[in-house]
């Protein structure tokens, strides 16, 4: 069988399950290309908009409607739509909603999503699809290791990239013993696994992992175990409504002035408002921070706080680099979005003024990336150094780094 062929027996199966929730998934038409030329770009965007992540997918979305503001609302002299699906962060319907996007609406580029696991099925299923697809958060190691395909993009960060250089970081710092908690997935024991890597090259032990099934919020019973376990200091990834509990309920249970608390920058990130003095002194690593001093940075976050009213973040930033990537290949290719080939080159070379920074794809696409040492300061992210400069994925598995 043919790659077509797969292809399209494939989008046969799928039809009669799919097409249900979604109109243009009945009458499949092939458009000719001049044809297809007028219509308008679709792009899916598979992202949590309700649930512990939430607040994390409308601010990607946001900044992905700015980037796309400021280029005049045009991806190549095309007009475009955003479809969007609210992913729920379930693994569970991430397949059924990734063919909702793909077979259904026959979306042109796929974008999202926020969770691990979310992304695996989404990233499996594009792969066989051939959809351009751009991942603007989830971490999933695999994505760009093992899973890795020439249509699989991702404009955020792997979930060792951010973790490992706070293990050697630490280590560094001359800290011995630590605990790790984290939910119980993909990412959390990816982040806590990579910290955990540097922290031992660097000659520290790590006491304990704790686990807590995602998306729970009641950390009493791991907050008693850490202060029975007296450990150094502790490791934590949480994120979005999740993180800002744990930050909280960690400096009320008297642990923070004892036990000094790291994590992975999602920890503080688009949630300092929320955690007030509770999260001061809290350090992290990220591939960005709020505080950092290129004018990239500075215009892009008054424009998003112009535009929404709220704080920039991460995710924001993420956003908005998916947005420069989608405008930057589709106008190489003049609007073109079937020209595959030419849109993955163009973004396989794509280089901009991220607010992050300056970065660049690795051979698996995964962004090269400086990874900062944060600690929380007046309710800011501030940038205390560089914990490893130009970080890249091992890219396991691609083949190629
Ligand atoms: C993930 O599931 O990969 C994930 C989710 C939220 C974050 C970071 C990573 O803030």
């Amino acid at each position: 069988m043919t790659d077509m062929q797969r292809k399209i027996s494939r989008r046969e199966l799928l039809k009669n399950t799919t097409a249900a929730g979604l109109a243009t998934a009945t009458a499949f038409v092939p458009m000719h290309p001049a044809i297809a030329q007028q219509a308008k770009v679709k792009i899916g965007l598979l992202l949590p908009y309700t649930g512990t992540y939430a607040a994390l997918g409308h601010n990607i979305t946001d900044a992905m409607k700015l980037g796309l503001a400021e280029a005049g609302n045009r991806l190549g002299g095309r007009e475009f739509e955003l479809v969007q699906l609210d992913s729920e962060a379930d693994p569970a319907k991430a397949a059924a909603n990734t063919n909702k996007l793909i077979v259904g609406a026959k979306v042109d580029f796929l974008s999202g999503p926020v969770h691990s696991g979310v992304a695996m099925a989404m990233a499996k299923i594009a792969r066989e699809e051939g959809t351009i697809t751009i991942i603007s958060n989830a971490g999933a190691n695999a994505v760009t290791r093992e899973m890795c395909g020439p249509n699989i993009f991702r404009t955020s960060f792997s979930n060792w990239q951010v973790c490992f250089p706070m293990g050697t970081e630490m280590a560094r710092r001359g800290l011995k013993r630590v605990v790790s908690v984290t939910w119980n997935y993909a990412a959390g024991k990816e982040m806590i696994g990579a910290f955990r890597e540097g922290f031992e090259k660097g000659g520290g032990a790590v006491l304990k992992e704790i686990l807590v099934p995602f998306p729970n919020v009641e950390f009493q019973a791991n907050l008693t175990e850490i202060a029975s376990l007296k450990p150094d200091a502790v490791f934590a990834f949480f994120a979005g409504a999740g993180a800002v509990k744990f930050v909280k309920d960690y400096a009320e249970a008297g642990l923070k002035a004892r036990i000094p608390l790291y994590g992975a920058g999602f920890l503080t990130d688009g949630t300092l408002r929320a955690q007030g003095s509770a999260a001061e002194g809290v350090f992290t690593t990220l591939h960005y921070a709020d505080g950092l001093k290129a004018p990239a940075n500075t215009r892009f976050r008054e424009a998003f706080k112009k535009a929404t009213g709220r704080d920039a973040d991460v995710y924001a930033v993420q956003g908005y680099d998916t947005a420069q990537l989608l405008i930057g290949a589709m106008a190489k290719v003049k609007g073109d979005s079937g020209a595959t080939k030419a849109l993955i080159g163009a973004m396989e070379q794509a280089r901009f003024d991220s607010p992050r920074g300056q970065w660049h794809f690795s051979k698996s696409h995964n962004p090269v990336q400086d990874v900062y040492l944060r600690e929380v300061r007046n309710g800011d992210n501030a940038v205390i150094g560089v914990a490893q400069k130009a970080v890249s994925d091992p890219g396991t598995g691609c083949g190629t780094a």
